[in-house]
């Protein structure tokens, strides 16, 4: 068996949860692999909404183990109370979590080292989620985390004054107030929480029910233009977020990746600061995030808005091996009688399909072409002439299958494309 990965082709957001709790049902696992609580997938269940940021999108189907992998940065506060809101909701969360045991915490102090950091940039600010990741992400590849592993061991409140001291010091170094000890307390309240449920060496794990036979689908989190090689740099998050890092996030061989789908929306959206050449700063941007309600699942920021960049998308098609692609949020151009898509950059003086090293807006200009909307999605989900259309285009453009469609946020608002 093969491992299978949907994640997302632009910005974050793209429907990811969405799409990965529709095609659990014929998985066994779920894994994330990346990223952490900066992370906010939506789930619509018949109409009731749930936004998981940790926890990976297969917990709400009985058929599911979700693993939270190595390559995951966790924060126990909001793991915790992710849990408690999902158990009163009556889903057996302890039957059907497993935590790794090689996945780095988030302290206190790391949401205080983001914070202090981002204040620090002033205009030149990431706009961060400010959830600690960069800061984790330091510790980890800087060789000082602490690991979930850590908290089952006799000198864990040692590592962590050492570590907390270290911070200490450096926020020290930042003109920044601030103060620790309510979000420890609660911090130390989680992790004897966390302790009670299912922590594993999660590379044994994998491998062996791999062996087994089962099905597993590993979860993207943020998107690949966020990627912190490949992505807007420095506008980018502090994990890699492209297929590579399901290898690295898991503990599995490369030779044992299958599919890889990726998301994008049928326009484009991005929250936080940096360079976004299709943007509509304007009144249709506006449109967009009101018809789509493009507001941040964990910061809840207007996201902003524009037509979706087809050279951005065919650049992370090939950073990922893409197989097959799913486009999300179509229903959300029903209303505009025409709608853009950008093909290629004006730059330099010359057109490019490629991303140029800096993709600051300023030097570069979005070529757009006009499409015909198809104005609704009939109630029988049969496929309009002028969407198929677009789909047909996304397909030649992109030379990827387009496998689905989604046209509203529920769980089964999905059209396949075969
Ligand atoms: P993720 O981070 O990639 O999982 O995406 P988010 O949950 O942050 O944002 C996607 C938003 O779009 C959520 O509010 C979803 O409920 C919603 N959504 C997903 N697919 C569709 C769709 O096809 N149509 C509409 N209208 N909304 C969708
Ligand atoms: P999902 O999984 C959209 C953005 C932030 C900021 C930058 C760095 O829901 O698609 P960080 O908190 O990682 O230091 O922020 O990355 N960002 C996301 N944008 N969706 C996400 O996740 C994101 N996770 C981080 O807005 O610009
Ligand atoms: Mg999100």
């Amino acid at each position: 068996m093969k491992v299978d990965v949907i994640l997302g082709l632009q910005w974050g957001d793209e429907g990811k949860g969405k799409i990965v709790d529709f095609f659990a049902e014929k998985y066994d696992i779920i894994a994330r692999f990346q990223g952490g609580p900066n992370a906010g997938h939506t789930l619509v269940i018949n109409g009731k909404k749930s936004v998981l940021h940790t926890i990976p999108s297969g917990i709400f189907r009985p058929n599911c183990m979700n693993l939270i992998g190595n390559g995951v940065v966790i924060d126990p506060i909001i793991l915790m109370a992710e849990i408690s809101k999902l158990e009163a909701a009556g889903i057996p969360v302890r039957e059907r979590l497993i935590i790794a045991k090689r996945a780095n915490l988030i302290l206190p102090s790391h949401r205080l080292l983001d914070a202090a950091s981002e204040n620090a940039k002033g205009k030149e600010k990431i706009g961060s989620t400010l959830k600690g990741i960069g800061p984790t992400y330091m510790d980890k590849t800087g060789r000082n985390g602490l690991r979930i592993g850590n908290i089952l061991e006799d000198d864990f409140q040692d590592r962590y004054n050492s570590l907390k001291e270290k911070h200490l010091s450096l926020l020290r170094n930042y003109n920044f107030n601030f103060k620790i000890e309510e979000q420890e307390n609660q911090w130390f309240e989680a992790i004897d929480r966390l302790r009670t449920y299912t922590i594993k060496d999660s590379v044994y794990y994998i491998n062996n029910e791999l062996k087994a036979g089962k099905k597993i689908l590993a979860e993207g989190a943020q998107g690949s233009m966020l990627d912190i090689d490949f992505g807007t740099y420095p506008f980018v998050t502090s994990s890699n977020t492209i297929s590579a890092a399901v290898c690295t996030g898991l503990g599995i061989a490369p030779h044992k990746i299958g599919e890889v789908i990726g998301i994008t929306k049928a326009y484009c959206t991005r929250v936080g600061s940096g360079p976004f050449p299709s943007e509509l700063d304007n009144e249709v941007g506006e449109k967009i995030r009101q018809e789509g309600g493009e507001f941040g699942a964990t910061t809840g920021r207007p996201r902003r808005c524009g037509w979706i960049d087809l050279p951005a998308l065919k650049y992370t098609c090939m950073l990922n091996g893409v197989t097959q692609i799913v486009v999300t949020k179509l229903d959300v151009l029903n209303s505009f009688d025409k709608f853009g898509v950008c093909t290629e950059y004006e730059y330099d003086g010359h057109r490019t399909q490629e991303l140029p090293f800096r993709l600051e807006s300023a030097n570069i200009q979005p070529v757009f072409e006009y499409k015909k909307s198809w104005g609704s999605v009939p109630e029988d989900m049969s496929v309009k002439q002028e969407m198929q259309e677009y789909v047909d285009f996304l397909t030649n453009y992109l030379e990827i299958k387009v496998s689905w469609v989604s046209v509203g946020p529920d769980r089964n608002q999905l059209i396949e494309f075969k």
